[in-house]
């Protein structure tokens, strides 16, 4: 099977999978700098936090052309602000361009041509697509090992090799697992209200042919019930240094099920997800969503009208119930705050090799 690839450069053009239209339609929508990459991330046609961040480097680096010579760095932190309004909960796009500005700030002070820049800034971008793909394999090799118990997997929205570079975190985890135990099946919750649960991941474990059995999100309670679950795989969106979990809402919910039910709750979280600077949970901002996801389905009104909605695309699963975070430096569980600084370390020498390099070339 042909690897899913959601982001792609061809002929200097970012071309994304419009994910809005899965499973029915495989298009791609084309973005030729920042401003219409950030809006392709606020609309949906990109998401999942480490695709965002891939996405909004090739944004800005394709943007790069045209920032004018005498300003550089004031032009790169334009566009960076104008990405980081697109989606506010994945730290991912905010990682992103923190590790490109460097080589704005080299090039402003070097007195480069925004032509280089950009070509500098394409690479490093690359580069990120490339080492994504390889985190998320190697988080599958990590987070496989974990899942000792026979039974199904459950998982929640869509960390597929579409929320990712490719590949994908929780859904690697999946793929590894099944491919160590092909006896092993996954239930996917649906994932209200955007249903990225059903349109993607349903999708992604068909092509995989992972036997896939999908849910509404209110039977979890009933499927904890009536099976002996393995355990649940999850990413994040945003991991706090303490460990709390930021996750499409409803992820929370599995977390209770899971320690109600004795069943290991795994986050699978690239270090590019976890916020040193962000203590806890509750410093993480909750983007909230237009009332029309919850009151319509596929474009038909199914809510009473006047009905007041409340529709936060995130929750907070806090890190007591966390049985391990799984990322591409090793497995973390116990002390959240050391464990996870010791990972963004090995993580951030490993980047800035690859910074100073690219400084060089
Ligand atoms: O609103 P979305 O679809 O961008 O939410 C995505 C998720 O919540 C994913 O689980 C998360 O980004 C991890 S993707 C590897």
């Amino acid at each position: 099977m042909a690897e899913i690839r959601p982001i792609a450069l061809r002929n200097g053009v970012l071309e994304l999978i419009d994910q809005r239209r899965l499973p029915s339609v495989e298009t791609v929508i084309r973005c030729r700098g920042a401003r219409e990459t950030a809006r392709a991330i606020n609309r949906m046609v990109v998401r999942g936090a480490p695709a965002i961040g891939v996405a909004a480097a090739f944004g800005i680096a394709l943007e790069a052309a045209r920032f004018r010579k005498s300003r550089l760095l004031e032009d790169y932190d334009a566009a960076s602000s104008l990405l980081l309004a697109s989606r506010p909960t994945a730290v991912n796009l905010a990682w992103a361009l923190s590790c490109l500005r460097p080589l704005a700030v080299a090039a402003a002070e070097a007195g480069m041509t925004p032509a280089r820049l950009s070509r500098r800034l394409v690479s490093q971008a690359r580069r990120m697509l490339i080492d994504d793909v390889a985190a998320n394999r190697a988080i599958g090799e990590h987070g496989a090992k974990l899942i000792r118990r026979r039974g199904p997997l459950v998982t929640h929205c869509n960390a597929g090799a579409l929320a990712t570079a490719g590949y994908g975190t929780a859904v690697g985890v999946i793929r590894r697992a099944w491919e160590l135990d092909n006896s092993r099946e996954v239930y996917a919750g649906e994932t209200r209200p955007y249903l990225q649960g059903s349109r993607l991941t349903a999708w992604e474990f068909t092509k995989l042919g992972i036997p896939v059995t999908l849910m509404t999100d209110s039977m979890a309670g009933r499927l904890f019930q009536s099976r002996a679950i393995a355990a649940v795989v999850v990413g994040t969106d945003r991991t706090a240094a303490n460990g709390d979990v930021a996750n499409k809402v409803g992820t929370y919910p599995l977390a209770v099920l899971a320690r109600r039910h004795g069943v290991p709750f795994f986050v699978a979280a690239p270090t590019s997800s976890i916020d040193l600077d962000c203590p806890h949970g509750d410093a993480i901002p909750i983007e909230e969503r237009d009332a029309s996801e919850v009151t319509h389905v596929a474009g038909r009104r199914v809510a009473a009208d006047g009905v007041k909605v409340f529709n936060p695309a995130f929750d907070v699963t806090p890190a007591e119930l966390v049985t391990a975070i799984i990322t591409e430096q090793g497995v973390v569980r116990g002390n959240y705050v050391t464990g996870l600084r010791r990972v963004v370390s090995r993580a951030q020498s490993a980047r800035a090799a690859v910074t100073k390099a690219a400084l060089s070339s």
